[in-house]
């Protein structure tokens, strides 16, 4: 799938299931998810985030962080508290509009669009951190993921930290995705995205995966250094995922 359809994707998820598309619990979809429990959910997660951020004593200085992905938010307003600034980067535009209203009342966080597949609108060295979690998983085309991750290397500044999560394995039974594929087929067909999704229970969310080892490999030659490696976190049945921190 082309990186234009990706995103249209991700614009039709963000106008009809926002919090759903990011955080898919069951009893959630279709609208059900409280937006102050959907915000706790990021809360949680960020704690325990700095927690391996101060046992590794990375990175150095907490100034600028990148939060790559960042959907509506939800971890990119929990990061502003212990960093300078946070920026939030998605390739929706319906995501970063509904992120910048939810977060009017967080001073430093801004949100940026970026529908390329890689991060030249943002400089080398720049970031304390760039943090990036259920975001590559779902871009299809692998070469695009491991641009980004090299990009991730690119701009995180020396001593500083990138944490990624991606899958390793997915089962081959989790690979073949019909209610995506039928989507996409029905939608190039003009059939209306709120009908194959309300109505249908179809949806357009891609889950990918690359083994380990060439993620190793491909940090190696981006001369960056895994710091810590951890399994998880849970991404539905019979995924096996990874999370990487990475310095150089
Ligand atoms: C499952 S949501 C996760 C959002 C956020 N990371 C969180 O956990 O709250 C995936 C997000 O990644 C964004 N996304 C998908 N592909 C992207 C890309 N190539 N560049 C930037 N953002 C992307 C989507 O628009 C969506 O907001």
């Amino acid at each position: 799938m082309s990186l234009e359809k990706h995103k249209k994707s991700w614009e039709e998820l963000a106008n009809m299931d926002p919090y759903w598309a990011i955080v898919t619990e069951k009893n959630r979809q279709y609208g059900k998810w409280k937006v102050e429990e959907f915000f706790q959910t990021g809360e949680y997660q960020i704690q325990t985030v700095m927690k391996s951020l101060s046992d590794l004593g990375y990175p150095k200085k907490r100034q600028l962080m990148l939060d790559f992905g960042c959907g509506v938010g939800r971890h990119t307003r929990i990061f502003c508290r212990y960093f300078s600034q946070a920026i939030g980067i998605d390739i929706s535009e319906r995501m970063i509009d509904q992120a910048l209203k939810l977060n009017q009342s967080v001073s430093n966080c801004k949100f940026l669009v970026n529908s390329e597949p890689h991060l030249k609108i943002l400089p080398d060295n720049h970031f304390d951190l760039v943090y990036s979690d259920f975001v590559l998983q779902h871009i299809s085309n692998k070469k695009t993921i491991r641009s980004y991750i090299s990009e991730f290397i690119r701009i995180i500044k020396p001593n500083g930290l990138a944490i990624f999560q991606l899958p390793h394995h997915i089962s081959f039974r989790n690979r073949l995705q019909p209610r995506r594929k039928i989507y996409n087929l029905l939608r190039s067909l003009g059939v209306n995205e709120q009908f194959l999704y309300g109505k249908l229970g179809l949806h357009p969310i891609c889950s990918n995966f690359i083994p380990q080892p060439q993620i190793e490999e491909l940090l190696e030659i981006e001369e960056a250094r895994v710091l810590k490696l951890l399994a998880g976190p849970d991404c539905g049945p019979s995924v096996d995922s990874r999370i990487y921190f990475v310095t150089k």
